[in-house]
């Protein structure tokens, strides 16, 4: 692939947008190629995903302005599905995506990190929906995540001024969990995604759907959500080890020992 690399490591794969001289902007190729490397992602191997971009400025600094620029109404709806397929697949990914915000996170790129379940950012981090200023609406799913995670009131003034905001404020507001220097930013992201992949996998893709399916329905529909999927780990072997390590601890603690949990 010309614009996604993908590598392995630990049962964390790290996908980083590698277009650094267009600061990592998405035009179609590089859309097309994430969805591809999310197809080819080993369900059975890899426990937890980052997601970050190449180079020390940009995390992804928005859809590709050029190639937008001269859309047609047609082609710009076109170009709004193609991005949202693609961003909906990485929010409905099996395993946990951890975005590794390494610089600018404008438009599209503040969008992609929206999609993903998790967002840490380094402290040169920019983030902000500047499309007002170029004449269109956010087209990734903006106006719609952005007011899920921070309130439609703070959702509406970052989109309607097109102010960016930094690091710290984006810490304050919700949009992300926390913030390293730059040079740690990617050993701090494999650091979570190690100790997500560490646990009952099945679980963890349980907990992932029940949180996302859960947040689009009523609270009774959701605890019916968390129910089905609850009860579906008691017919996995994680269960079995998971409890089975814990009780026998109870008896005799030098049987301690460290579960490695499997896909099972
Ligand atoms: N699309 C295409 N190319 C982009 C780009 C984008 N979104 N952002 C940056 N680039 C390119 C620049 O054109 C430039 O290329 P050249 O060297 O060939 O001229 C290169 O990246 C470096 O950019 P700058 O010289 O502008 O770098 P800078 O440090 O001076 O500024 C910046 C950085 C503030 C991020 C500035 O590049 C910028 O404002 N970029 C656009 C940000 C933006 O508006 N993003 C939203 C896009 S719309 C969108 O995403 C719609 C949607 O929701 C789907």
């Amino acid at each position: 692939m010309e614009f996604v690399l993908y590598d392995v490591s630990d049962a964390v794969g790290v996908i980083t947008i590698n277009r650094e001289k267009a600061l990592n902007a998405l035009n179609s190729q590089v859309l097309d190629e994430l969805s591809q490397t999310l197809d080819q992602v080993d369900l059975d191997s890899v426990r937890c995903l980052i997601l970050t971009g190449a180079g020390q400025k940009s995390f992804v600094a928005g859809a590709d302005i050029g190639e937008m620029s001269t859309l047609t109404k047609a082609e710009g709806e076109a170009f709004g599905k193609k991005g949202n397929d693609v961003f909906l697949k990485l929010e409905k990914f099996p395993i946990p995506v951890i975005a590794a915000v390494n610089g600018f996170a404008l438009g599209g790129g503040c969008e992609i990190s929206m999609s993903c379940d998790i967002r840490i950012c380094s402290d040169n981090a920019l983030f902000g929906q500047p499309e007002v200023g170029l004449g269109i609406t956010p087209g990734f799913g903006g106006t719609q995540r952005l007011a899920r995670l921070v309130g439609a009131g703070m959702a509406k003034q970052m989109i309607y001024s097109a102010r960016n905001i930094d690091a710290n404020e984006a810490f304050r507001i919700g949009l992300v969990n926390a913030i390293y220097p730059q040079e740690e930013l990617l050993d701090q992201a494999k650091k979570l995604a190690g100790q997500i992949a560490k646990q009952a996998p099945i679980a963890v893709r349980n907990c992932k759907k029940a949180i996302n399916e859960g947040l689009q329905v009523s609270i009774d529909d959701a605890v019916a959500v968390e129910e089905k999927l609850f009860g579906d780990c008691f017919e996995t072997e994680d269960q079995k080890a998971g409890m089975g390590n814990f009780l026998k601890k109870k008896d005799d603690p030098t049987k301690v020992k460290v579960v490695t949990f499997v896909n099972k």
